[in-house]
């Protein structure tokens, strides 16, 4: 059977083609470090989150300090709000530490997306939404609930302030030394 060169070539190219798309497919999958959101972040009573009586972070939510390299917070996402994130509360983090946000909700579903990020989570009543970031640069970014969740849910947004680590401490001291005035 003869082929003919042009024939060869239309081969060669689809082949490349081919090769190409799995390429492609396999670094959006593995490369880009994307990842699904597992169910490491457990289940919780969404009645106890309502009434503030689980017996966890969100009891009072906001962030922990783990190590100088580790911060959790702790996010209640609610009808029409994130606790905290939405108003003059914003979540305040430094830059270039690992934070993990845990995310529940007592009412309904809401999502937990934050802008210029990868983020982006369902927060399902009754589980805790469990991801993790590094922010390289201070700034702020937008947190935005991407879950249809009622009235209000086009007015449930918030912001997160990534601040650089030096300043960060200093901020936090100020913050003590209000409280214990
Ligand atoms: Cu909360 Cu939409």
């Amino acid at each position: 059977m003869q082929v003919h060169n042009f024939e060869k070539i239309w081969l060669g190219v689809a082949l490349l083609l081919i090769v190409g798309f799995i390429a492609t497919i396999a670094y959006g999958s593995v490369g880009a470090g994307i990842s699904m959101v597992d169910d490491s972040g457990g289940t919780i009573s969404a009645q106890a989150v309502q009434s503030g009586e689980t017996g966890t972070g969100f009891d009072d939510p906001g962030v922990v300090k783990q190590s100088d390299d580790h911060y959790v917070v702790y996010v209640v996402a609610q009808q029409f709000q994130f606790r905290p994130g939405s108003g003059d509360n914003p979540i305040r983090v430094p830059a270039d530490a690992r934070i993990t946000f845990m995310v529940t909700s007592p009412d309904v579903v809401h999502g937990f997306s934050i802008t210029e990020t990868n983020i982006n989570t369902m927060v399902i009543p009754g589980q805790v939404a469990e991801v993790s970031a590094r922010f390289d640069e201070p700034g702020t970014y937008g947190l935005v609930c991407h879950e249809y969740c009622g009235a209000g849910h086009h007015t449930m947004g918030g912001s997160i302030e990534v601040v650089a680590p030096s300043n960060y401490t200093a901020q936090q001291q100020a913050v003590d030394g209000e409280v214990s005035a």
